[in-house]
């Protein structure tokens, strides 16, 4: 993405104390706010003061702890049979399966593994693959940049609890590509990881770019942590860390569930289709300078590409937009989710350009916490009757019914 830090005015935020404690009443969750332990190098993710309460809140506690339990158990017995047929290719759908593994690849920095990095378990995967491959990624932090090309489909990264299995590099956009021809990474090229091919999966992986936040202003300082470029991917219990730009949602249908996505400028952006499901998002401070959760970049009102956050949690240490409009038909629907005060009371930006206030769909429903009092919020965004969410909260958003295991879809 361009520059655009320079765009942020200085915040007109006003706490609204009273609400605030009258949600957290509501929310049934303690008297203190949510805090979140400073991060280090690498960064993992405590769980804040009233976590636990929310969850309990969306009556979800259950399904978490099952899911968590599953998902990290995953081997070559634990076959799950897909939905149904996918939709816009031929599909052999045993192929398809998420979770039937064909071959596993053991990466192990101690040499006991079939591979010590990351690269060579890919290297090891035939070109045009068409069985799921599970690259099982023992605890560790991976310093290397990993690239999946599109001729590699099927393949599952697979860590080993959610915060031990760590993928880490320091790109930034205005790194140097090639010297000689003096062109940059830019902000598609900076991602830690990056997926170019169709079902992947990731479970129990952390994904971070480490570059240090840059002061405000700093141009080419994006820095992605995970970039997917291709349709029907999902990821469970994953960790996305950085800055500016940390998850490039760049394209195709996505599902996220249980993750945990932390930075400060634009760090969920892309023009992808994805519902986010019970997962925690954390904004970081930016010098005081408010960032934003999103920036989603549709460009025409006829596609069904947007970001759907269901039962999550917004919490973090800097002020935010919900999604500032990268495209001129940018689509963010935020669903019984709660919100710290970190949320400003306008809620949503239209990026410098009033174009966009009619063109963007901005929308909330059933949401709480003291950053999600719609009062403040800009005219042009939208608070939905259930009617008009239930397009947003289920699997049927990203037709997750045609690719995403059975298990999934009960919700
Ligand atoms: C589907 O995939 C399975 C496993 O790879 C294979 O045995 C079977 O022949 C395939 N079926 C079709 C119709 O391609
Ligand atoms: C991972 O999370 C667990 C549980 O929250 C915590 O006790 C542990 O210290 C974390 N491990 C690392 C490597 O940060
Ligand atoms: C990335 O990290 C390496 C090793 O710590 C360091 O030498 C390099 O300067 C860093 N690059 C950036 C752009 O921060
Ligand atoms: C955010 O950073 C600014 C400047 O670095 C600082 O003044 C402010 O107190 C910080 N805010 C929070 C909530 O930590
Ligand atoms: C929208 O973006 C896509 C992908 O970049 C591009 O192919 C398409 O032409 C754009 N549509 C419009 C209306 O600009
Ligand atoms: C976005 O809207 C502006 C103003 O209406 C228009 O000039 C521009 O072509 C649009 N861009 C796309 C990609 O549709
Ligand atoms: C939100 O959902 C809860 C639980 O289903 C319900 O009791 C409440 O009325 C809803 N609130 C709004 C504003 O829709």
């Amino acid at each position: 993405m361009g520059s655009k830090s320079e765009r942020w005015g200085s915040p007109a935020f006003v706490v609204l104390c009273t609400l605030c404690i009258l949600f957290r009443a509501a929310v049934g969750s303690s008297t203190t706010s949510p805090s979140w332990t400073s991060v280090s190098d690498p960064r993992v993710w405590q769980e804040p003061d009233g976590f636990q309460a929310w969850l309990q809140y969306v009556h979800r506690t259950s399904d978490l702890a099952s899911d968590w339990a599953t998902h990290s158990k995953l081997d070559t017995t634990d076959v799950t049979p897909l939905g149904g047929p996918n939709d816009d290719e031929q599909t052999n759908s045993t192929e398809h399966n998420l979770l039937q593994v064909k071959r596993k690849i053991v990466v192990d920095q101690s040499g006991k593994g079939d591979c010590r990095t990351i690269k060579e378990a890919i290297d090891l995967v035939p070109p045009q693959n068409r069985e799921r491959i599970v690259i099982h990624i023992r605890p560790g932090v991976y310093r290397e940049k990993v690239k999946i090309p599109k001729t590699k489909p099927y393949i599952t990264f697979e860590g080993y609890s959610n915060n031990q299995t760590i993928i880490t590099y320091n790109s930034t956009a205005s790194d140097p590509k090639s010297k000689k021809h003096h062109t940059y990474l830019r902000t598609y090229n900076s991602a830690t990881v990056a997926v170019n091919s169709k079902y992947f999966v990731a479970v129990n992986i952390v994904f971070q770019n480490s570059a240090p936040a840059p002061p405000p202003g700093s141009i080419g300082k994006q820095a992605v942590a995970f970039r997917i470029s291709a349709d029907m991917a999902a990821f469970y219990n994953c960790q996305f860390l950085g800055f500016q730009d940390t998850l490039y949602d760049h394209h195709g249908r996505h599902y996220f569930k249980n993750c945990y996505i932390e930075g400060a400028v634009d760090f969920i952006f892309g023009n992808g289709r994805s519902l986010y499901k019970n997962c925690v998002l954390n904004a970081l401070n930016n010098s005081g300078i408010p960032g934003s959760l999103t920036a989603q970049k549709r460009n025409d009102t006829t596609l069904d590409t947007g970001f759907s956050f269901v039962d999550s949690y917004i919490s973090g240490s800097g002020q935010v937009y919900l999604g500032r409009a990268w495209g001129n038909d940018s689509r963010v629907v935020f669903a019984r989710s709660y919100m710290d005060d970190v949320v400003l009371p306008v809620g949503w930006n239209d990026w410098g350009s009033e174009g966009r206030e009619r063109t963007s769909y901005y929308a909330e429903y059933n949401c709480s916490g003291p950053g999600a009092v719609t009062s403040g919020r800009a005219p042009w965004a939208r608070v939905l009757t259930e009617d008009e969410a239930k397009p947003f909260l289920s699997m049927d958003f990203i037709n997750g019914k045609r690719w995403l295991p059975k298990a999934e879809i009960t919700q």
